[in-house]
């Protein structure tokens, strides 16, 4: 690691109270924010001081040869032998990215043009359903392949003109069920989105879907669509292959959303509300790559986390959209986050001197106000809390309910630095009527330590393109902090292992010997057995 690193931890073991450090600073805000594509960003309540920022900033030393080398499309998935351009696929139409010497930026337009000639056609009836036009859209798939989408759809409801959109990931019954029984398969449309087109969950229910649609549908190919960097497996799966949105395997996942597997909220919002979220990216990706590191919003974001999590110790982010919208984004994000970063090992295999990325959670507030926030505020644990706030709703005639909603954005940043005395909460508790020894008591339940630090990302009003925005700083954040914590973000073997066992624990439910499984498995194994009678 860096010698600037144990300079940042011993300014983190004398780190001053936030509140403090806006007693002495009158601009200490403006020090301490930055603003670039309309997203303002305040990290002033945090305990990061000039010197800090400066040793924070050494830190991002290894960040612009790494960034050239991502734009570039060279291969920097290293485990996987893979370059990383999801960045390719939101470039301005006239750009030239070339990977493995070819210009990829041709075959990225096809299909997007591809994509946007069917979205059409969905939207204005001139491809139907058995019954008529199409009125719901099912995007079948998991991780990468659902939430980018259904976080998207979600944000982006006030949008919506075209067929109605639904998510189907899990490989629980239960999922598949509710979403079907609600919907006439006549006028129906399946996009089953895999980029493997091997994930047992999404191929599970695709066949169950399947099934579905061929009780009432003649022609089910009809009324299929498949996303997959493999056109071979999605044929085999009987879907013709002008149905077939490709991809390549240079886009990871969880950063996919972009490309064909947005088909869904390209159909729900239209191909130019699409196309204005992609703009809003590439105007993000524009600045990460321009701007100065001080300046730089995906590294300030990554350097503000850093220090929180390996400086100050705080093992957790709560990110806490208040813009109900983005009720999906938190989930979003724990897969952009710990798919990425939480890895053990950097590239050449040596343990990480500083550790794996943070956990990752979160809720829409207010809503989170009324369950978790009572240990935001006095739990012994600290979480920095990651603010997300739109100044401007979609709902004109309810101007008094957004006004709210940002009061109590701004009230808990202030809440969770500023605390409350042991003397204040005195004063409450005799107010109250309280004396003596239950005075004490009941005041020491009403202190709040305080001294908690809490970031803001503002922007003006959640549109598509600031939707863009939003998730191309997430994913460039989530990079910064992977090159300084020396992590190939873009690998996923952590999830291998649970597979594999899952997959050889299935014969053992449906009835063959458990011979060999440690005894708590073995138990609910028999258990399993037991009430379904195998
Ligand atoms: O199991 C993890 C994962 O491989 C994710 O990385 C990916 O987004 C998800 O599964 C779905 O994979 P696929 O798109 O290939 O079905």
């Amino acid at each position: 690691m860096l010698p600037v690193w144990n300079t940042l931890l011993k300014q983190a073991e004398t780190r001053p109270q936030i509140s403090e450090l806006f007693d002495q600073n009158s601009t200490r805000v403006r020090d301490f924010s930055a603003e670039a594509c309309g997203l303002y960003f305040d990290y002033s309540k945090t305990a990061i001081t000039s010197e800090t920022l400066n040793g924070l900033l050494a830190l991002a030393v290894n960040v612009p040869a790494a960034r050239k080398a991502m734009f570039a499309g060279e291969k920097i998935n290293t485990t996987e032998g893979r370059a990383v351009l999801h960045t390719a696929l939101r470039a301005p139409d006239n750009a030239v990215i070339m990977s493995d010497g070819a210009d990829v930026m041709p075959e990225l337009r096809a299909t997007r043009a591809r994509m946007q000639t069917f979205a059409n056609d969905i939207r204005t009836g001139r491809i139907k359903g058995q019954g008529g036009p199409i009125t719901d859209v099912v995007n079948i798939g998991i991780g990468g392949s659902d939430l980018g989408p259904a976080m998207a759809s979600a944000a982006l409801a006030p949008f919506h003109d075209g067929p109605r959109t639904h998510f189907v990931s899990n490989v629980d019954g239960a999922h598949i069920a509710d979403t079907l029984k609600t919907l006439d398969a006549t006028t129906t449309l399946v996009l089953v989105a895999s980029k493997t087109f091997t994930t047992i969950e999404t191929m599970t229910n695709a066949e169950t879907a399947r099934a579905w649609m061929a009780k009432t549908v003649t022609d089910t190919g009809a009324q299929f669509a498949a996303i997959s960097t493999s056109e071979e497996k999605a044929a085999a799966m009987g879907i013709a292959s002008e149905r077939v949105f490709g991809f390549e395997d240079w886009v990871g996942g969880r950063y996919s959303v972009w490309g064909p597997i947005g088909l869904s909220l390209m159909l729900a919002i239209g191909p130019d509300n699409f196309d204005a979220f992609l703009a809003g990216a590439a105007e993000l990706d524009e600045h990460f790559q321009t701007a100065k590191p001080a300046q730089n919003l995906p590294i300030l974001l990554a350097l503000v986390g850093l220090w929180n999590q390996k400086a100050c110790g705080y093992a957790s982010r709560a990110v806490l959209p208040y813009d109900q919208r983005l009720e999906k984004l938190p989930a979003y994000l724990q897969q952009l986050e710990m798919e990425s970063n939480g890895k053990p090992v950097a590239k050449d295999g040596s343990p990480l001197p500083l550790g794996s990325g943070p956990v990752v959670w979160g809720t829409p507030g207010t809503n989170g106000q009324h369950a978790y926030f009572q240990l935001l505020h006095q739990g012994t644990e600290i979480v920095p809390a990651e603010f997300l706030v739109a100044m401007r709703g979609h709902e004109p005639d309810l101007t008094h309910h957004h006004a709210l909603l940002v009061a109590n954005c701004l009230a808990q940043s202030q809440a969770l630095m500023l605390g409350r005395s042991l003397d204040d909460a005195r004063e409450i508790a005799a107010k109250l009527g309280f004396e003596g020894a239950e005075l004490e008591a009941q005041a020491a339940q009403r202190t709040f330590a305080g001294n908690r630090p809490s970031t803001t990302l503002a922007y003006e009003q959640l549109t598509p393109a600031m939707l863009g925005k939003i998730i191309a700083l997430y994913e460039h954040r989530v990079f910064v902090e992977g090159v300084i914590l020396g992590i190939n973000s873009f690998d996923q073997f952590g999830v291998e292992l649970g597979k594999e066992k899952a997959t050889a624990l299935l014969p053992v439910l449906e009835g063959a010997s458990d011979g060999g499984l440690d005894s708590s498995t073995a138990t609910l194994a028999a258990r399993f057995r037991k009430v379904n009678k195998a």
